[in-house]
């Protein structure tokens, strides 16, 4: 595994997350909507370091299964919300791949009547967009590769890792082949990885 960011080099780009985001929406309470489930340590870290009033939510969504490295069908639950209505909200995920994910709920969002409804991502993979938006916030990019680490998983797995880590094929290959080693012992929810 190569390490692409530190935690020291993480807790610097939430401080200037943090510090972006209050220039923009300056200090009107903020509604922070987190994306289950890579999102939950950037929102720890960034609502930490968002001075003023904010309240916190969080959705699900869903595209990787298992241990497939390209995206699915996209599965949204949105039940946890509370209303938004005149609301300045800001969308958290931990990363923009495709952009698909980011652009479903946006959509979600903006129909629930906030009064602005902005989009902050810590990392954004280079050369993978397929949609025509971009997010407000931006933390880090990073090379097309696929990464783990800071909330982001592999097959459920390496999240709580502190720093960014890139697995290359021989990492993928590993891991898969453990997983069908330890088929006899299957995933007591065998739900999809959000
Ligand atoms: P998108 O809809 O293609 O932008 O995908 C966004 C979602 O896919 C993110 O919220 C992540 O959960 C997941 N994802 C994309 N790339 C990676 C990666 O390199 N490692 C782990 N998860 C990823
Ligand atoms: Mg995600």
């Amino acid at each position: 595994m190569e390490i692409l960011l530190s935690p020291d080099e993480l807790a610097a780009g939430i401080d200037r997350l943090a510090a972006d985001v209050r220039r923009v929406v300056g200090d009107r309470p903020l509604t922070v909507v987190g994306v289950l489930t890579g999102s939950i340590v950037v929102v720890a870290d960034l609502i930490r370091r968002l001075d003023g009033p904010v309240t916190v939510s969080m959705v699900w969504a869903s595209s990787y299964r298992g241990t497939a490295t390209s995206p699915g069908t996209l599965d949204l639950r949105l039940d946890l919300l509370p209303d938004l209505a005149g609301r300045h909200v800001l969308l958290v995920d931990d990363i923009f791949d495709t952009g698909r994910t980011l652009q479903a709920l946006l959509e979600e969002l903006r129909r629930r009547g906030a009064a602005s409804v902005r989009s902050l991502v810590l990392l954004r993979k280079a050369g993978r967009t397929e949609v025509a938006i971009e997010p407000d916030f931006v933390g880090f990019e990073i090379p097309d590769k696929f990464v783990v680490g800071y909330g982001l998983d592999f097959d459920g797995g390496l999240r709580h890792l502190p720093h960014l880590a890139a697995l290359d094929d021989a990492d993928i290959a590993a891991a898969r082949g453990a997983a069908a080693t330890d088929a006899k012992t299957p995933d007591p929810v065998g739900s999809p990885r959000a």
